[in-house]
């Protein structure tokens, strides 16, 4: 375990270069030995395939008749077209050109014009569970699937607490997310949605495999916008010294993100969980999956009505994060390097953390390749988290 790090730190005017990570950070790729959401469950529909994407690798997730999910890389042994575009048959699925059949193991159980007793390898499975409403798929060594952590979604589930579902896929490299969401000194893109706020560091703690910092923040002209005080649930200050008690903390627990707000009474009134999943092989685009859980006021039916706003305020945001990541991106493919110039020490320290705890570009697809194996038994029953 690291040290705590001095409390009081702040972001500006500090060039922090004896921590700044040597290497590339854009091309370093998701470690793939952990639970990743590649769908929500109700995108896998009960008797039928869907077709997915790891870091390039193509996966169908199958919901079987009894409308359990189960997760084979996808492609049929004999051709290699896609088992994705074939047919669930009761627990399992048949391939849409001679019909060789998978069962969740992918095991090749059925081949219609052979009979069963010459029956080839199978394909590769995946241990798959689903949570949250979503399907998480372990992309790493099966081995390690069933005491890998599982992410904390108990918020999602809390009826205290109302939840939006929301992600979409984003042209940019994952660390860029993740930089972008720690990183609460850009309010400044923010300024036409969220007004002039000013977040102030409170200080930073780092884990072996997790750092988090604690902001408060403070108008420091204008209104609150309503889209934001339904986000936040109460009235935020209008001075610079007038700010609140509520206390924002963003935490990356690799290989997801969080962001919790409390209020002085230690109420958590926001709960954000977020992962980004690499798509392609490249890692230069990721689809975001985002659980954003808000406490329900006293009213009841309050939150229910204000909800459309509350989306719609969101959404804004969101859209804003992803044109400026979309950016910095384009920026690093024109550069051909990482150039960026980070003063702000809790992102030089989370990029230490997303260097140290990912793989150097192709070497995690290498590991993968030689530990793809026939006949892998699936976690289908891990205890629910
Ligand atoms: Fe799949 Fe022939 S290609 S059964």
């Amino acid at each position: 375990m690291h040290a705590a790090l001095p409390q009081g730190e702040q972001e500006a005017g500090s060039i922090d270069t004896p921590t700044r990570p040597p290497r590339d950070l854009r091309r370093i790729d998701i470690h793939p030995d952990h639970w990743y959401p590649l769908a929500w469950s109700r995108e896998v529909k009960t008797g039928h395939a869907h077709a997915v994407r790891f870091a390039g690798d193509p996966i169908v997730l199958v919901r079987t008749a009894s409308g359990s999910v189960f997760a084979l890389e996808d492609r049929c042994a004999h051709r290699q077209v896609p088992l994705s575009a074939g047919v669930v048959d009761g627990e399992s699925i048949r391939c849409c050109y001679h019909g060789w059949t998978y069962d969740c193991t992918g095991r090749c159980t059925d081949i219609p014009y052979l009979g069963r007793e010459r029956l080839p390898n199978g394909v590769r499975a995946y241990p798959c569970r689903e949570a949250g409403g979503l399907v998480f798929v372990f992309t790493g060594d099966p081995a390690l699937a069933a005491t890998a952590k599982f992410p904390d979604l108990v918020s999602a589930s809390d009826p205290a607490y109302k939840t939006r579902r929301f992600g979409q896929e984003v042209k940019c490299h994952y660390t860029f997310m993740h930089e972008n969401l720690m990183d609460m000194n850009h309010q400044f893109l923010h300024r036409r949605q969220m007004g002039n706020m000013r977040a102030r560091s409170l200080g930073r703690r780092r884990g072996d495999d997790w750092i988090e910092v604690d902001y408060t923040f403070a108008r420091e002209a204008g209104k609150q916008p309503i889209g934001e005080a339904l986000v936040f649930g109460q009235k935020r200050g209008s001075k610079p010294d007038d700010g609140h008690k509520d206390v924002m903390t963003i935490r990356t627990e690799y290989p997801y993100q969080t962001l919790k707000i409390r209020t002085k009474d230690d109420t958590m009134v926001m709960d954000l969980w977020i992962a980004y999943v690499p798509l392609d092989a490249e890692q230069r685009t990721n689809r975001t999956f985002g659980l954003l859980s808000i406490k329900r006021p006293k009213i009841p039916g309050l939150l229910d009505a204000a909800w459309p706003l509350l989306v719609w305020f969101t959404e804004r945001i969101f859209k804003e994060d992803r044109w400026i990541v979309e950016r910095e991106q384009e920026a690093h493919d024109r550069q051909g390097a990482d150039h960026n110039h980070e003063v702000f020490p809790v992102i030089n320290e989370l990029r230490a953390l997303l260097m140290e705890r990912g793989v150097p570009h192709g070497a995690g697809k290498g590991a993968g390749e030689t530990r793809r194996v026939h006949f892998i038994q699936p976690v289908q029953d891990l205890p629910a988290s």
